[in-house]
C-alpha cells in the first residue's frame, strides 16, 4: 500500500516538535548528559504506579516502557509547569530538576515497551473499526507506521486500553492540552465517544 502523505499541519507541527525536541537535548549536552543508570535508580520513585519495567499494571496509569524520550521529557516539563494538570503527577513533577528529567527519560526510553494484548474470546468487529478509523484519521503521520511515536509524540501501541481511551476523551473533551499544539484535539474532535473506544481497543491489540 502507497504509504499517505501526512497532511500539510502535520508535517508543520513535526518541525516544531523536532526544535522542542532539540533545545532540551542540546541544553542537556551542555549542563548534564542525560545518564541511564542514575535514571533508574531515580525511577524508584516511580515504579509504584507505572510498574517495576515501566510497564504498569495500575488503572488508568500508563506503561513508559519504550516512550520516545523526548515524549516523556516534554510531559514532565508539562506536569511541572501545570500546562497539563493532573493531581496526581503535579506534585511530583513539581519536586524533578532538568537533570532528573532527562535522566528518567534515557531510562524509561531505554527499556522494552509492553506487548500487545490478546483476549481469549476477541471482539473482531470492535478491533476491524479500530483499524478503520486509526487509518481514516491518518493516526500514523505523527505517531509513525507501527505506532512506536517519535521525538515529542508518543508511543500509542500497546498502552493500556483504558489509560488509551481516557487520554483520547481527555483531548476530546479539551482538558488535555499539553504544550498547546492542537495536534490531538484536531485529530479527534470529529469522532464519538464509541469511535474512541474503537481506537484504544484497536491499538493496545494490534500485532
Ligand atoms: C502515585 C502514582 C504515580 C507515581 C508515583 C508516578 N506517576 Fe506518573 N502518572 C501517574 C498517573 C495516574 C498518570 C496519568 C495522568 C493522566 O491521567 O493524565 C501518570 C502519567 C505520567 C506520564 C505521562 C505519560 C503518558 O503516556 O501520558 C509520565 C511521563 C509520568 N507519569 C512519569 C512519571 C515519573 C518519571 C515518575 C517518578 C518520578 C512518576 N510518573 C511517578 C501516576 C504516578
Ligand atoms: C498531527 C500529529 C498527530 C496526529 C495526526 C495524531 N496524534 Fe496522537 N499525539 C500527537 C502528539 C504530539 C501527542 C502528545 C500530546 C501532548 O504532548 O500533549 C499525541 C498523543 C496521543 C495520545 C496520548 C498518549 C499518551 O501516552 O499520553 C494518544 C492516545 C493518541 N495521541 C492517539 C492518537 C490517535 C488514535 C490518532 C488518530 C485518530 C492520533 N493520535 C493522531 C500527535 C498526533
Amino acid at each position: 500500500m502507497p504509504a499517505l502523505r501526512p497532511p500539510r499541519r502535520a508535517g508543520f507541527f513535526m518541525r516544531i516538535a523536532k526544535l522542542l525536541a532539540g533545545a532540551v537535548l542540546a541544553q542537556a549536552g551542555q549542563l548534564h548528559a542525560a545518564d541511564v543508570q542514575a535514571g533508574k535508580v531515580k525511577a524508584q520513585a516511580c515504579i509504584a504506579c507505572h510498574g517495576e519495567q515501566g510497564v504498569s499494571s495500575m488503572q488508568n496509569t500508563p506503561s513508559l516502557a519504550g516512550q520516545p524520550d523526548g515524549f516523556i521529557q516534554w510531559q514532565l516539563v508539562y506536569f511541572r509547569g501545570k500546562t497539563r494538570k493532573d493531581d496526581i503527577m503535579g506534585p511530583i513533577a513539581a519536586a524533578l530538576t532538568n537533570a532528573d528529567i532527562r535522566d528518567l527519560g534515557a531510562y524509561f526510553s531505554s527499556l522494552s515497551p509492553p506487548p500487545p494484548l490478546t483476549d481469549a474470546d476477541p471482539d473482531t468487529p470492535r478491533f476491524a473499526r479500530g483499524a478503520k478509523l486509526a487509518q481514516a484519521n491518518r493516526c500514523s503521520t505523527c505517531h509513525g507506521e507501527t505506532y512506536a511515536g517519535q521525538q515529542a509524540v508518543a508511543r500509542i501501541a500497546h498502552q493500556r486500553e483504558d489509560y488509551l481511551l481516557k487520554a483520547l476523551r481527555d483531548f476530546h473533551q479539551g482538558k488535555r492540552t499539553g504544550g498547546g499544539i492542537a495536534a490531538m484535539p484536531d485529530a479527534v474532535y470529529r469522532l464519538s465517544d464509541e469511535d474512541l473506544q474503537a481506537l484504544a481497543h484497536y491499538l493496545a491489540r494490534f500485532q
